[in-house]
């Protein structure tokens, strides 16, 4: 999809006199703004604009907001291939620039160690360019799934343009700031104009849950829920779930649960009695209800497992934590792996790893941090591996079908233990 649109722009020859697009435009545009669609402010940022615009109407905005900080995804040369690279190249060397911070979605490949983990030179080369055009756009090169672990961190109620699944779920549910599922396009037109249109989630009233979900188990490591999160978004698919009975959960576990939801359904919100901030705001009266229990549970372990034996065990997805590396790192001290482990995670999570002495004790086991990248948006497929073990409900719904895996899930202390 994100192809199309590039291909789309590359063949549209732009010209002034026929986009009438005034004519159809519903929702109100202020001044400066009809300045850049009169192409006033040169042409790659109308082009843009007019996306946002046509995204308004579609959705019966009023106006367009300013946004405090976007995550733009397809970052992967896997995902956009050679038209995307192009696109990005084109409007970097008509001087496009971010007006807001803007963080990346995870890259193809880790992009300092990649010739030591073994990816390809040619893919390699393409990834670089990539990263080069949005440098150039002022985009801050981080490439991670989890910005607000590393530096861009929105605050409640705030209007951002997020795209990564993950990324939208845990910033709109567990920091409550408020942002739509962006596409990769929608939301660099939003860092290049600073602003979306005033719709969706971006509305108090469309943030209200639309099911209640009572968890009648214990949950105990991440992977469970992950399991939740994936039972939960294939029953529900796109409404808002409201949780009770999850009786504590750190924000590794939230986000691996919204992951999960984001993934096998396409939840972009959802609110958790006594833990998420819009929980005791929202109404969840009169609500239709779905039960999980350990059955429920189980029988989601069963399905997401694929495979019989890891040729690799990943985590981080999404993008791992200092607490969660910290974790691995103690399972692995003075342990020796017979199997590849690697931990992705975003660049700077790695360094304070480093600093914490974690990278040296997963190196010494023979286990990899590696960052920039994820199992899912790198080419695993072509380095050889068929069958990766990982603790992730997310990572096990695309695995097979992005990088042709046999999936084991499976908690991290049994994955890091079937490695050693
Ligand atoms: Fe992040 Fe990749 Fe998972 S982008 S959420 S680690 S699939």
């Amino acid at each position: 999809m994100i192809k199309d649109f590039f291909l789309k722009y590359k063949t549209v020859k732009y010209s002034h006199n026929i986009t009438p697009v005034k004519r159809v435009i519903n929702m109100y545009l202020t001044k400066e703004e009809e300045k850049i669609l009169n192409g006033e402010n040169g042409e790659v940022i109308e082009r843009l604009f007019r996306l946002l615009v046509r995204l308004g109407d579609i959705y019966g905005a009023e106006k367009m907001i300013p946004v405090g900080s976007v995550q733009v995804a397809g970052v992967s040369y896997k995902s956009i291939g050679d038209p995307g690279t192009e696109f990005l190249e084109d409007i970097a060397s008509k001087g496009a620039k971010v007006k807001v911070l803007t963080y990346l979605n995870p890259a193809g490949m880790d992009l300092e160690n990649w010739k030591k983990l073994g990816f390809p030179a040619d893919f390699a080369k393409n990834q670089l360019r990539i990263m080069d055009a949005f440098r150039k756009m002022g985009i801050v090169v981080t490439s991670t799934c989890t910005p607000y672990l590393a530096g861009n961190l929105p605050r409640f109620r705030e209007h951002i343009a997020w795209s990564e699944s993950s990324a939208v779920s845990f910033s709109n549910s567990v920091i409550g700031a408020r942002t739509n599922r962006e596409g990769g396009p929608s939301a660099l037109a939003a860092a290049i104009c600073g602003i979306t249109p005033n719709y969706g989630l971006h509305l108090w009233k469309n943030r209200q849950p639309t099911v209640k979900i009572n968890v009648d188990t214990d949950l105990s490591f991440n992977s469970d829920f992950g399991a939740l999160g994936w039972y939960v978004g294939k029953q529900v698919k796109n409404k808002i779930p409201y949780f009770t009975g999850i009786k504590d959960a750190n924000t590794d576990q939230l986000k691996a649960l919204g992951a999960a939801m984001a993934a096998s359904g396409a939840v972009a919100l959802y609110h958790v009695e006594g833990l998420t901030p819009e929980a005791d705001l929202v109404e969840n009266k009169g609500l239709e209800k779905i039960s999980v229990g350990k059955k429920e549970i189980k029988e989601t372990y069963n399905k997401l497992n694929t495979g019989k034996k890891p040729d690799i065990v990943i985590f981080g997805c999404p993008h791992a934590s200092l607490r969660e590396i910290s974790t691995i790192a103690d399972k692995l001290e003075g342990k020796h792996l017979k199997k590849p482990v690697w931990i992705c995670t975003s660049r700077m999570i790695k360094e304070a790893a480093e600093r914490m002495g974690y990278n040296e004790i997963i190196a010494k086991a023979g286990g990899s941090i590696v960052a920039d990248t994820c199992m899912v948006v790198s080419p695993i497929e072509q380095m050889g591996y068929k069958t990766t073990g990982v603790n992730s409900g997310k990572a096990a719904n695309y695995l097979p079908g992005f990088c042709k895996q046999e999936v084991c899930f499976a908690n991290l202390d049994d994955l890091v233990e079937g490695q050693l």
